[in-house]
């Protein structure tokens, strides 16, 4: 039996799984452990299954001796530290795969959204000013037909992709093979959406510079990692119409205050990082997060390893 600390609790019957054959700690709050409570609780443990939202730096990897494996409940591994988990043979998991479609799915719902206006129409409806059909009211944008411009042709760009064909979209990918520029993406695209992994060169990908590309009726998405966009580049885009909108799943900061003058920007479509947050998903992040864990602790190759 191992040590294992687990940041929170997870849907579904993986964790059950896990305790039947190591020794769990499950932090059980609603909010995050913070930095001071993550480091006391990882000084005895030998696995740890964290989130997205705990930042496992090279500080708190030194602060436990013990700990053989580290296992991401998220496909991104952009909190951990992996150059210091790999200097001490610590191997990482991610959560690849299972959350493809249902992150692509939120993709398209986003854009949906904001080309066709449904959160304002909604909120019109609960207003009553629903007074008649009006022939020149809440007009927004085909999605059906439009170009689509995908940042990061990966797995969930890719899913995209296909959903893009179904709604007859032209589609643009960057990259190699028949990928385009950036710019010329930005230039051409009615909806960009980014998929990219947050690295040191996709932080501030889609700046000033980038936004003024798109063009004045097109529409930006983000359901991959906030720092890629520059949030107030956004927010001054979306003021000043440069672009007509954006459907925003993850921003910087996170979580966003309700306070934030990004907020007051006019044609933002926004929820809180739930792009993987079906019933079906999330429990088969937790089976294949605990899949890492057992393997790492059992000295086995992981199934998912990051990078
Ligand atoms: C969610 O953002 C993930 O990386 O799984
Ligand atoms: C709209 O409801 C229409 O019939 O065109």
């Amino acid at each position: 039996m191992a040590r294992c600390l687990v940041t929170r609790r997870l849907p579904g019957a993986a964790l059950e799984r896990l305790a039947s054959q190591h020794e769990v700690e499950v932090w059980t709050d609603r909010l995050p452990p913070s930095p001071d409570e993550l480091r006391d609780r990882i000084e005895r443990a030998e696995g740890l299954l964290c989130l997205l939202t705990d930042r496992i730096n090279r500080e708190l990897i030194a602060a436990a001796p013990r700990l053989r494996v580290i296992s991401n409940y998220a496909v991104g591994s952009d909190n951990i530290d992996l150059e210091a988990a790999a200097e001490r043979d610590i191997p990482v998991g991610i959560t690849p795969d299972v959350l493809t479609e249902a992150t692509a799915d939120l993709a398209f719902a986003l854009m949906l959204a904001a080309a066709r206006r449904i959160v304002e129409a909604d909120a019109e409806v609960r207003a009553g000013e629903w007074l008649t059909w009006e022939p020149g009211r809440l007009l927004g944008r085909d999605v059906h037909g439009a170009t689509l411009g995908i940042v990061g042709l990966g797995r969930i760009g890719r899913a995209v992709a296909r959903r893009g064909a179904g709604f007859r979209m032209e589609v643009l990918h960057t990259g190699r093979d028949d990928g385009v520029g950036l710019g010329d993406l930005l230039e051409r695209s009615d909806f960009v959406t980014v998929h990219c992994p947050l690295t040191p060169s996709t932080t501030g990908l889609i700046g000033e510079r980038e936004l003024r590309r798109m063009k004045t009726t097109a529409i930006l998405v983000n359901t991959a990692r906030g720092p890629i966009v520059d949030t107030g580049a956004l927010a001054l885009a979306l003021r000043e119409g440069w672009i007509a909108g954006a459907g925003l799943d993850v921003i910087d900061p996170e979580p966003l205050p309700a306070d934030h003058p990004l907020l007051a920007a006019p044609n933002l479509t926004v929820v809180p990082h739930i792009g993987s947050g079906t019933h079906a998903t999330r429990e088969r992040m937790a089976e294949l997060a605990v899949d890492n864990l057992l393997a790492g602790l059992a000295g086995r190759p992981l199934p998912a390893p990051a990078g």
